[in-house]
């Protein structure tokens, strides 16, 4: 029987969620295009992104460029620091992560830990590549791809392996444009860059993906979250170091408890466990992990991971990271270039500490996919999705009956006035209507809405809710609004 991630992955692939990138020239290991139904739930988790972290007043969106010279990837730390273990079989000469290679034997995760204690532990455990063969010694292999700009041969510019970096770029013009005050909060969704050494698992190990990041530029003097005290009762689940179960904490003794570095840290968490529900991924199916100390990544002084359970495991969905003044305060020494600021309540210059949240949008679609994936079922003989209406590809599919006498006609008003009551919706007139219903469920559309011969004359249709197949008659005049009711509450069903 297959796994649920091969299946799901199958699945994606079939019904045009996703497709192997440049498939005719035999596809490319860690990269993958997404299809005209995988897309459209894309462009929505990026929005909802968008919705929840950056419509606040004074948060900001920019769009950086995505080739970044080599000076500031030097300064960033990531020319130096941004590496994998890379360990070769002597047999095969095939490439491993010498930190997968203990994991897999160990049960534990030993991501991030010095060459030197992986080459030890390889050595203690005794282990062999997954062939069976003599492994040699570790390198460190940068993740970066390098680029050369220009009529040269010298790689003078990296492909950039975070969307962060842009924004430490642009930080100090924008902060100057925009009333030169703090906390200032940047926000990016894009792509990024990096040349993992074993891209694996469809979605979850990729050479290009997207990231949705923010950069809360903050005086550390000042590290309340204005509004704070409303959420502070509110409770996530928490995954301390060293433990296997996550428990439930509010966001007030998280900071007491010192998990999280402080008010700005526990709001910005906050957003993303409100992000995954929104999206549709179960309380029960993620939570943040605290990273001890000899974890952290270069940059950070305090981390908090967001991990979601899947059928690969726990994988890392988002890093909260607390990344202090390390990032201005290295490119202002590589650049030269004065990035501290003026601020009305502090008579010395300072330079601004940052908290930020990066989300993996590929990795939460992919999340998306397995917790909203259902099988067959004697009520429908055909595997579904259940999508809250918030990330389905489409809201409605409109079907005429046949596709003559006018109905066809009518179908095509009815998407016409749909889409400007702001429903968006498709329309399907090919096999019956059976099939064009198990159509639409496949790829998790929550509403069908059918036009038949009573239509013309009562200027009616039926509608009918993916989750129980339900239908009902409803007025066309009322109908995009009937549809956008229902999916604000994330209603599919009758019963519900
Ligand atoms: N700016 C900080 C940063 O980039 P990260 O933990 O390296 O931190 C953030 O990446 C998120 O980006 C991860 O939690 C993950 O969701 C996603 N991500 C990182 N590498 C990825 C890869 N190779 N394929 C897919 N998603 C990846």
């Amino acid at each position: 029987m297959a796994k649920l991630y091969e299946r799901v992955l199958d699945i994606a692939v079939q019904r045009g969620f996703l497709l192997p990138s440049a498939e005719i020239y035999g596809s490319m290991a860690g990269i993958y295009d997404y299809g005209p139904i995988g897309a459209p739930i894309k462009r929505k988790i990026q929005n909802l992104f968008r919705e929840i972290f950056i419509t606040c007043p004074g948060f900001l969106e920019i769009e950086s460029s995505t080739i970044v010279p080599k000076e500031a990837l030097v300064a960033s730390g990531h020319a130096a620091s941004f590496s994998d273990p890379l360990v070769e079989c002597k047999k095969t000469k095939k490439q491993y992560r010498a930190d997968h290679l203990l994991q897999e034997a160990t049960g534990k995760s030993w991501e991030g830990k010095s060459v030197e204690e992986l080459q030890k532990r390889l050595k203690e455990h005794k282990i062999t590549s997954p062939d069976g063969g003599e492994l040699g010694e570790i390198k460190a292999f940068n993740l970066m791809f390098g680029a050369s700009m220009g009529a040269t041969n010298e790689k003078n510019a990296y492909l950039r392996p975070e969307t962060a970096q842009g924004i430490f770029l642009d930080f100090k013009r924008i902060f100057l444009q925009n009333g030169s005050k703090l906390p200032l909060a940047i926000g990016q969704v894009g792509r990024s860059y990096r040349n993992e050494i074993s891209p694996r698992q469809g979605l979850v190990r990729m050479r290009e993906f997207s990231q949705m990041e923010l950069e809360y530029f903050f005086n550390p003097k000042k590290d309340e979250m204005p509004g704070f005290e409303k959420i502070q009762k509110k409770e996530v689940r928490v995954r301390l170091p060293g433990e296997k179960n996550a428990i439930e904490v509010s966001l007030e003794d998280a900071i007491k408890n010192k998990y999280f570095a402080n008010q700005i840290m526990a709001t910005l968490i906050y957003w993303q466990h409100q992000l995954y529900l929104r999206v549709g991924i179960p309380a029960k199916k993620f939570h943040f992990a605290i990273l001890p100390k000899d974890g952290l990544p270069h940059y950070s002084q305090a981390n908090v991971d967001l991990e979601m359970i899947t059928s690969y495991g726990v994988i890392e969905g988002s890093g909260t990271a607390y990344r202090t003044d390390f990032d201005l305060k290295n490119h202002a020494k590589h650049s030269n270039t004065d990035l501290s600021v003026k601020l009305p309540e502090e008579e010395e210059k300072i330079i601004p500490h940052v908290i930020e949240p990066s989300l993996g949008v590929d990795r939460l679609f992919y999340c998306l996919l397995e917790s909203a994936y259902k099988e067959k079922s004697p009520e429908k003989e055909w595997e579904w999705f259940d999508f809250p209406p918030a990330v389905a590809p489409y809201l409605a599919g409109v079907f005429p009956l046949m596709k003559k006498d006018g109905l066809d006609k009518l179908a095509g008003e009815i998407v016409q006035t749909l889409r400007e009551g702001g429903v968006e919706c498709y329309y399907s007139q090919s096999g019956s209507i059976g099939k064009r219903y198990a159509r639409a469920d496949e790829i998790g559309v929550p509403y069908c809405i059918t036009i038949d011969y009573d239509s013309k004359e009562k200027k009616d249709v039926t509608i009918r809710y993916r989750n129980d197949g339900g239908q009902e008659r409803i007025s066309i005049s009322s109908l995009a609004d009937k549809i956008i009711e229902d999916a604000k509450k994330g209603k599919v069903s009758l019963k519900c």
